[in-house]
């Protein structure tokens, strides 16, 4: 598994880290959990060293502690968490709270949850505007100082609330979501990370799923799917999409590789990123996404890429409160 330095942290992560959101329950009605075991076991086989989990995600870190149990007590310095606080979930629908009371709270059960004595990488799930960042850059800096997180990232950041936290304290890590059909952090949030030497760990690299090369337009996501709001999946937002990703697929395979790991590789292209999160509960999964770290992408692919998408729909905006 390729490694690269996690941009101002000392860590040395893989280039793919294993995605816990699957783990708790929210992708459907249900899911393998010995399946999603040997998933995480997996990742750890295949060099991935770096899982992200969040307290908002059911029952994932409960899970993820226990699949890894085993290496967290043998080398838990060879392997890094990152989970992240600052929603919850409140009687209209999941709400935002970035304050030092919430966070403590919300570390302290993390740590029970997974069972660890400190968390590797602590991550401010969202902006929250109710909280100002110095208050919640300071909260965080109070559990550093206890010992209970070892380093403090964002999530969903722009390079404003980037600036505007590091006022109190740095921003080791960023977490926004990127790919094929996001291209927002372009624009500013990537360039800041780059430019700041924070270390950028990118979600929804397959795009949640639209990416997996045989998506089904009929799909009828759960009552418990977050997806099922999500403007990818819209019906006339597929019919758009569908035969271009199809088009992309086709493009991959001449090539020997697939679209999931075209999706995955080129979220690895851009030079602000250092590892993408492939959530999965498939063994399976989490060894093709590995494959996907030593693909290689030049200017002129980029440009092909680019001329496949074009006329496609892409999401200019996503918010938790639109789940
Ligand atoms: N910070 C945030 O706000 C935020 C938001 C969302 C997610 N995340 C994090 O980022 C991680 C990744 O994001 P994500 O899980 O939403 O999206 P993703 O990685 O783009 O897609 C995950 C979905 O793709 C499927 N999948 C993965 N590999 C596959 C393969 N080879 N073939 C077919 N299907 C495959 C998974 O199902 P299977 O289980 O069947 O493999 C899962 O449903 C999450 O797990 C979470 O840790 C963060």
């Amino acid at each position: 598994m390729e490694m690269i330095r996690f941009g101002r942290t000392e860590l040395e992560v893989s280039r793919i880290a294993f995605g816990g959101g699957p783990l708790g329950g929210s992708y459907g009605d249900g899911f393998d959990e010995t399946s999603a075991i040997a998933a995480v076991r997996r990742a750890r086989e295949l060099g991935i060293n770096l899982f992200d989990t969040a307290r908002v995600y059911g029952g994932s870190e409960a899970l993820l502690g226990r699949a890894l149990r085993d290496h967290l007590q043998s080398d838990r310095d060879q392997i890094f968490i990152a989970t992240k606080g600052g929603l919850g979930l409140g009687p209209n629908g999941v709400m935002r709270d970035a304050s030092p009371k919430f966070l403590r709270g919300a570390v302290e059960t993390s740590l029970g949850e997974l069972g660890v004595d400190y968390i590797d990488i602590y991550q401010v799930h969202w902006p929250d505007a109710n909280v100002p960042f110095a208050e919640t850059a300071g909260g965080l800096q109070e559990l550093v100082d206890e010992g209970k997180i070892r380093h403090v990232g964002v999530s969903n950041f722009d390079a404003a609330d980037m600036a505007e936290f590091e006022e109190t304290r740095p921003v080791e890590t960023l977490q926004p979501g990127y790919h094929l059909l996001f291209r927002a952090p372009e624009e500013d949030a990537l360039p800041y990370a780059h430019d700041h030497d924070i270390g950028v760990l990118v979600y929804g690299a397959l795009g949640h799923g639209l990416f997996k090369g045989s998506f089904d337009p009929a799909t009828d996501f759960g009552e418990r799917d977050w997806r099922r709001n999500h403007f990818l999946f819209r019906p006339e937002t597929l019919e758009q999409n569908l035969s271009k990703i199809a088009e992309l697929g086709a493009w991959a395979e001449e090539r020997g590789y697939t679209v999931r790991q075209l999706a995955i590789a080129w979220t690895l292209a851009h030079p602000a990123v250092h590892t993408t999160i492939v959530g999965t509960t498939n063994p399976k999964h989490i060894e093709e996404a590995a494959g996907a770290a030593s693909i290689e992408l030049d200017e002129a692919d980029l440009a092909e890429i680019d001329r496949i998408l074009e006329g496609a729909v892409h999401v200019e905006l996503f918010a938790p409160e639109m789940m």
